[in-house]
């Protein structure tokens, strides 16, 4: 049997929501990943370095007993923060970044930021601190084909930006378009991405296999095939700009399954297995470590890990879904089967 030992990988999108959804969620991405960034697209939102502190006091208190794992929080801007909140933020030590939504974009980000222009003395300030910015990166105009809001975010907003803060690291969060490909490998330098296994693994015929498929539907919603074809042949080329970032995005059954149903595919409980069979598919497992372990650590200038995990090439069949507080959770694969199976891990 194929065994794979890679350094212990990290997660650089992660969500794990609060309360109850948090402990359902936290145990699988803590089995897997050293550290991960946390999204602060809580309901309130987290907006500052205090509500940064105590959201990671709940989770560390939610790991399971022995766990070693590394919450690195991230902050939510607004059109309102004060750029006193980013030196604070620096200063803490455990804010490793903050993010902006476009107001309107995707779940809970309706007190996110309505025009980028109005944030110029934060991004200063995060660009004279170096704490990196992390983009969610679609344009929310209605008007805007919902396949087209990557590439005209990036024409409109991002790219502008970019030279406007030319100091600014910047993380394009979950790219899912040649378009976003091409920006961030042809950009300047302290521009990086961050890849989701669903687009690498999915094109946007998965939503509609059979008929209507809500636990295929995220933010940025898959695209066409050879969309896919060249995120993954972006990241088995080995760019040290791209990594990995889940994005995890925990709705219980009840929020996917109706009329109107909330974007996000949970796949924590097969973080880095689903990583695995993308490479495999790519022939390129041997760049799998560099992405899971390497980039997304030397991007954020943080110790790279010293712990290993191992994969075992042996399919395994995910349940139909997982406890979730009052509702339950379906799991990415739910009753199809994964061809990499977490064997081992041990930290160092
Ligand atoms: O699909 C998504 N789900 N995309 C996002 O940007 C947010 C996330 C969530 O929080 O559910
Ligand atoms: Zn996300």
């Amino acid at each position: 049997m194929t065994v794979l030992r890679l350094t212990r990988p990290d997660d650089w999108h992660l969500h794990v929501r609060d309360g109850a959804a948090l402990a359902a969620v936290i145990p699988f991405t803590a089995a897997r990943f050293a550290r991960a960034i946390i999204m602060p697209n809580l309901k309130p939102p987290i907006t500052t370095t205090a509500l940064a502190e105590a959201y990671r006091g709940r989770i560390l208190a939610a790991l399971p007993p022995g766990a070693r794992f590394e919450p690195l929080m991230s902050l939510y801007l607004t059109d309102r923060t004060d750029p006193e909140e980013i030196s604070r933020a620096k200063g803490s030590g455990f804010v490793h970044g903050a993010k902006i939504y476009p107001a309107g974009a995707t779940t809970h980000s309706d007190a996110g930021v309505t025009d980028v222009r109005r944030l110029d003395a934060v991004l200063a300030r995060m660009e004279e601190l170096d704490l990196v910015l992390q983009v969610h990166g679609e344009l929310t105009d209605p008007a805007v084909d919902v396949f087209e809001r990557e590439p005209r975010f990036i024409e409109q907003v991002l790219a502008p930006l970019a030279q406007r803060h030319p100091r600014l690291r910047i993380v394009l969060e979950h790219i899912s378009t040649i378009t976003a490909v091409q920006f961030v490998l042809g950009a300047r330098e302290g521009i990086a991405a961050t890849v989701t296994p669903q687009h690498l693994l999915m094109n946007r015929n998965a939503l509609f296999a059979g008929g209507i498929r809500p636990h295929h539907y995220c933010l940025p919603v898959l695209k066409a095939e050879r969309h896919r074809a060249a995120l993954l042949a972006a990241v088995a080329g080995g760019s040290r700009r791209l990594f990995l970032g889940t994005d995890s995005a925990p709705h219980g059954r009840r929020t996917k399954e109706i009329a109107c149903g909330c974007a996000g595919i949970f796949s924590a409980h097969a973080g880095i297995e689903l990583y695995a069979e993308a490479f495999e598919e790519a022939g390129a497992l041997e760049k799998l470590e560099g992405f899971a372990a390497f980039h997304g650590a030397d991007f954020y200038r943080l110790p790279r890990n010293t712990g290993t995990i191992t994969l075992a090439r042996e399919s395994w069949e995910v349940p139909a879904c997982y406890p979730f507080g009052p509702d339950e959770l379906v799991p990415l694969r739910a009753g199809e089967r994964i061809h990499w199976r977490l064997s081992g891990a041990a930290a160092a």
